[in-house]
């Protein structure tokens, strides 16, 4: 009666969390919401346990409402007579469509318990690869900068959805930030980008992340030994 909302880390097997890797692993069938997190998942799961679930890329509500829908009858009878698992990158209750199954599932099939597998968020696996250093004490905001969209105002922003890198970059410079960009950070199987200059990511992708920091904003660490 279980399903698991398995996170998968930023995309490398290897930071997948020991208890997720279990999960995966004696899970009888295992649902995938795009290509990137079945090769992921496909390193510790048979292809035969594996199953893709389709979903519409669109903003109509109505048609994703559709869509989760029929996700979720189609994975309510795995968790009834087995181990169900769904996975997701990152972690599954940060930025993610995990929400939209759970709460699909919670309205049309409440006898299906959720137990969440907390997974490696690209909103903390950012700081070591951009080697940033987020000092205690320090206040760091999170937002969506899609289509060129560019939130000013705190002093350390993470950015997620940054499709439009040229655009967003020039409205974050006119506003003081330095910024540099990650794209798709810990993702074995493509070529990962991290630089600070927007002209490099003219192409859109949607696994691009920014990190802006106000300069005269931000003290440094204190020194333990100065
Ligand atoms: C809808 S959010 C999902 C976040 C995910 N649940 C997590 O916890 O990391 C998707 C956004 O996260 C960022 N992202 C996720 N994984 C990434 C990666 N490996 N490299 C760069 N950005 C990534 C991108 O900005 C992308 O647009």
């Amino acid at each position: 009666m279980t399903l698991y909302g398995v996170g998968l880390g930023p995309g490398d097997a290897g930071l997948v969390t020991v208890r997720a890797r279990k999960i995966l692993e004696s899970a009888n069938v295992v649902y995938t919401p795009g290509r990137l997190s079945r090769g992921v998942a496909a390193e510790y799961v048979d292809g035969e346990q594996l199953d893709d679930l389709e979903f519409p890329m669109t903003r109509d509500e109505e048609q994703l409402r559709r869509a989760w829908k029929q996700a979720a009858s189609e994975v309510a009878p795995a968790a009834r007579n087995g181990t169900a698992a769904f996975v997701t990158l990152g972690d599954p209750n940060v930025y993610s469509t995990f929400g939209h199954l759970r709460r699909t599932l919670d309205r049309f099939h409440p006898d299906v318990e959720l137990e969440i597998i907390p997974g490696v968020s690209a909103v903390t696996a950012f700081a070591t690869a951009l080697d940033v250093e987020i000092p205690a004490g320090a206040e760091l905001t999170l937002r969506e900068a899609p289509d060129g969209e560019a939130p000013v105002g705190p002093n350390r922003l993470v950015l997620f959805k940054v499709t439009d890198v040229p655009a967003t970059d020039e409205k974050l410079q006119e506003a003081g930030y330095a910024v540099t960009y990650g794209r798709r950070l810990f993702m074995k199987e493509y070529e990962s980008t991290i630089t600070d200059d927007a002209d490099e990511l003219t192409e859109r992708d949607y696994y691009t992340i920014a990190y802006a920091e106000k300069p005269e904003a931000i003290e440094g660490p204190a020194s333990l030994f100065e």
